[in-house]
């Protein structure tokens, strides 16, 4: 292990005395008023006026008619995946998921909680490669993968880092093809994107949408999620499923499977007191990406990208991927890497390493999908076609990310000092 503290290149830098977080909650006060409201007033359960005040809140933000809350931006997808499966080939077998013996278009370079639900309605994620432009899906690697496989009627895809993928082309392949999109916007709330000239909202672009409250994300409820539909029947399903699929009987009667996966007006009191502040959220982080970029400015490395006419992204997280001439020699294994360290040159690695010497938080780029071990063994399609399998190939975009990116402390509370000595010491690893 490298000793960051004692190499000389980074000498006079002093240690942050409390850690600067990669992206923490950030509490105002009136979180603590809407949960003791919960509290005092003995709605402690899956109902009540938190939740009903934020699925409205949520609704009228975005510009979308019908919001569910639930436990988990996971379990939105879920519910999402499962209700595109039965539209498009009916109701499973019992004992089968909805997806058995089907293909579904994924985003690559995301979470893996974004392609996890096609798995659990046994269907196959077939990855589609990330383009340059936003780091997210690859619309002309989509186009490929509807060559090779015209039959695929489902697409998952998410806005990487809170950044709006190219959402006016994924469309037009979809419509073309009759395929579904199910909206991972669980990174991207409050992110806009320009749709055929007009500004919507990530959230509204798929038939079926998600957003998570997790702890990490630009707003949060220490957990939660929502499911976002403009479909009335498609919402009072999804809330169907998530309290166990109950019929309107005196007694529990079930005619369809179900779930627990209703959101509790305790979390909800936490994103009530939150949602006030979702647009303060942003624009703090908006100014960090800003800074960070004027601040790196001169070094050989580039700030993630995104479309500034067609986009305005959240800016969740902050992140940078180092030019290719300027990395150093790195070996990575699946748990493992190795570097060797070179006069102006730096990597992932070693950055991160540096960050975290100093008490700061990064972390490297989601690893797409398709070199998953979980998922390796899955189709991969580039803009050249079928990638071969395995995760042996190493010329498409997302792993090439993967390799010289890393995402930098993106925390609102991070002060211009704090970021500013976060700046020196990446300005010193190139040293
Ligand atoms: C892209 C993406 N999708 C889905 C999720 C899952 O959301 P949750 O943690 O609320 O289940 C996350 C993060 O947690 C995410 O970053």
């Amino acid at each position: 292990m490298h000793d960051f503290l004692t190499d000389p290149r980074f000498a006079g830098i002093e240690k942050f005395e409390g850690k600067v977080w990669l992206s923490s909650p950030t509490m105002h006060g009136d979180e603590q008023k809407w949960v003791d409201d919960a509290i005092l007033t003995n709605w402690v359960s899956t109902v009540g006026q938190n939740i009903n005040e934020v699925e409205k809140g949520i609704a009228s933000y975005l510009g979308i008619s019908y919001v569910v809350g639930l436990s988990a931006g996971t379990a939105a997808l879920h519910l999402a995946v499962r209700l595109a499966g039965e539209k498009l080939y009916g109701i499973p077998q019992a004992h089968h998921g909805v997806l058995e013996g089907r293909k579904v278009f994924c985003s690559d370079m995301t979470f893996d909680a974004t392609v996890n639900p096609v798995a659990y309605e046994d269907g196959e994620a077939v990855f589609i490669d990330t383009e340059p432009d936003t780091w997210n899906m690859d619309p002309v690697s989509l186009e490929k993968a509807f060559e090779i496989y015209p039959d695929v009627k489902l697409i998952v895809l998410a806005h990487l880092y809170g950044t709006p993928g190219k959402m006016e082309e994924i469309r037009r392949i979809a419509d073309a093809h009759g395929a579904l999109i199910v909206e991972d916007a669980a990174e991207s709330l409050g992110a806009k994107y320009k749709l055929d000239g007009k500004w919507v909202e990530t959230g509204t672009l798929g038939q079926y949408s998600c957003i998570s409250f997790n702890g990490n994300k630009i707003i949060t409820g220490s957990a939660g999620g929502m499911f976002l539909t403009n479909s009335k029947e498609d919402a009072d399903k999804v809330r169907k499923w998530s309290t166990q699929s109950r019929e309107p009987a005196a007694w529990y009667q079930h005619e369809e499977l179900g779930y627990n996966y209703r959101m509790s007006n305790i979390v909800a009191g936490v994103v009530r007191g939150q949602l006030p502040y979702l647009d303060e959220h942003i624009s703090q982080k908006r100014k960090i990406w800003e800074r960070y970029e004027r601040g790196l400015a001169g070094l050989p490395v580039k700030m993630n990208p995104w479309d500034r006419e067609k986009s305005i992204p959240n800016f969740w997280l902050s992140c940078l991927t180092i030019d290719p001439e300027a990395m150093e020699y790195v070996e990575r294994g699946d748990l493992d890497e190795h570097w060797t360290s070179e006069a102006g040159k730096s990597c992932p690695g070693e950055i991160l390493g540096a960050l975290a010497a100093f008490n700061a938080e990064g972390r490297p780029i989601w690893k797409p999908m398709h070199m998953q071990p979980i998922y390796r063994s899955h189709d991969f399609i580039t803009r050249a076609g079928l990638a071969s399998k395995d995760g042996v190939m190493t010329s498409d975009t997302g792993s090439d990310i993967f390799r010289r990116g890393l995402c930098l402390p993106s925390d609102n509370k991070m002060t211009e000092e704090q970021q500013d000595r976060i700046i020196e010491i990446i300005k010193r690893c190139f040293g």
